[in-house]
């Protein structure tokens, strides 16, 4: 069954400096199975620094990390993969030459017992998991480069998931989308909800998650303004947490909250 209660993912007071440059202050921030947490902010505000401390990609100056409910240490992308954490960047890195088991596999393939490359057999993993996520995806045949953006983002997300992601970090998935695409990787986000994987949706603009996240953390200068379970406040409310900083009664105020301040 389920474990719903236990989070996926709790990182605590987190904090990282880049020369005198404090990217990330004392942000705590946590995830639960099936959950989308949208973690919104300007530009600089420090959200992908800190799911970059969760990838492995850097180190925390402070803090702690527990996954399942156990103190972990995440030194390095290897480490983060090891806890089934799998990030997607708005840059998919896709190898567009060659099609979508081709990419599927790539630097992890499956050999066959005399140790060749067993195309039959990922193939036909390809096409069980694309299928799962995008049922009406034909074009197995065919380079990445030739699919659409909406297209290659599921091939980049069935890529995590094959190997086991339960924790999926997608950072602005939908930037380089049109409306129709950006439908489609919503549609695959449920789909992962559904089988009670926890996705970190970053992005700047709030449009792009409100409707799909279960709760918001909102950043600022570093630190967390505060988080709200999406039915709890509006649109204009976590617009006036990002832009100003000020936490409506519906939501949990952090660090970062400007209320009552000048
Ligand atoms: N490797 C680095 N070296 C120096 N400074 C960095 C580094 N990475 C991030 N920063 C700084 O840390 C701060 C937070 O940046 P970050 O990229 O996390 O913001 P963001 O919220 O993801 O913004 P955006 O919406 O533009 O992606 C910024 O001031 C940025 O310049
Ligand atoms: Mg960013």
């Amino acid at each position: 069954m389920l474990d719903t209660k236990t989070p996926l993912v709790e990182m605590n007071d987190i904090s990282i400096s880049f020369g005198g440059i404090r990217a990330v202050d004392r942000a705590s921030i946590d995830l639960f199975p099936g959950e989308v947490v949208g973690l919104l902010g300007h530009n600089g505000a420090g959200k992908s620094t800190l799911i970059k401390i969760l990838s492995g990609a850097y180190k925390r100056d402070a803090g702690s990390i527990r996954i399942n409910g156990e103190d972990v240490s995440i030194n390095n992308p290897r480490d983060a993969k090891a806890y089934g954490i799998e990030t997607i960047y708005q840059q998919l890195a896709v190898a567009d030459n060659v099609d979508a088991a081709a990419n599927l596999f790539l630097g992890r393939e499956i050999t066959t017992a005399i140790g060749t490359l067993d195309d039959a057999a990922m193939e036909s993993k390809a096409r069980e998991v694309m299928g799962r996520l995008n049922p009406n995806f034909r074009r197995f045949k065919e380079p990445v480069k030739a699919l659409s953006g909406g297209q290659r983002q599921s091939v980049a997300i069935a890529r995590a998931i094959l190997f086991n992601a339960r924790i999926l970090i997608m950072d602005e998935p939908t930037a380089a989308l049109g409306p129709q695409e950006t439908a489609q990787v919503g549609e695959l986000i449920k789909q992962l909800k559904s089988d009670g994987i926890g996705i970190f949706l970053i992005s700047h603009d709030i449009h792009d998650v409100f409707d799909l996240a279960d709760r918001v953390v909102v950043m600022k200068n570093g630190q967390v303004v505060g988080s709200a379970r999406t039915e709890d406040v509006t649109k204009d409310e976590v617009l006036g947490m990002i832009i100003l900083g000020k936490v409506p009664p519906g939501a949990t105020p952090g660090p970062g909250a400007q209320n009552g301040l000048v």
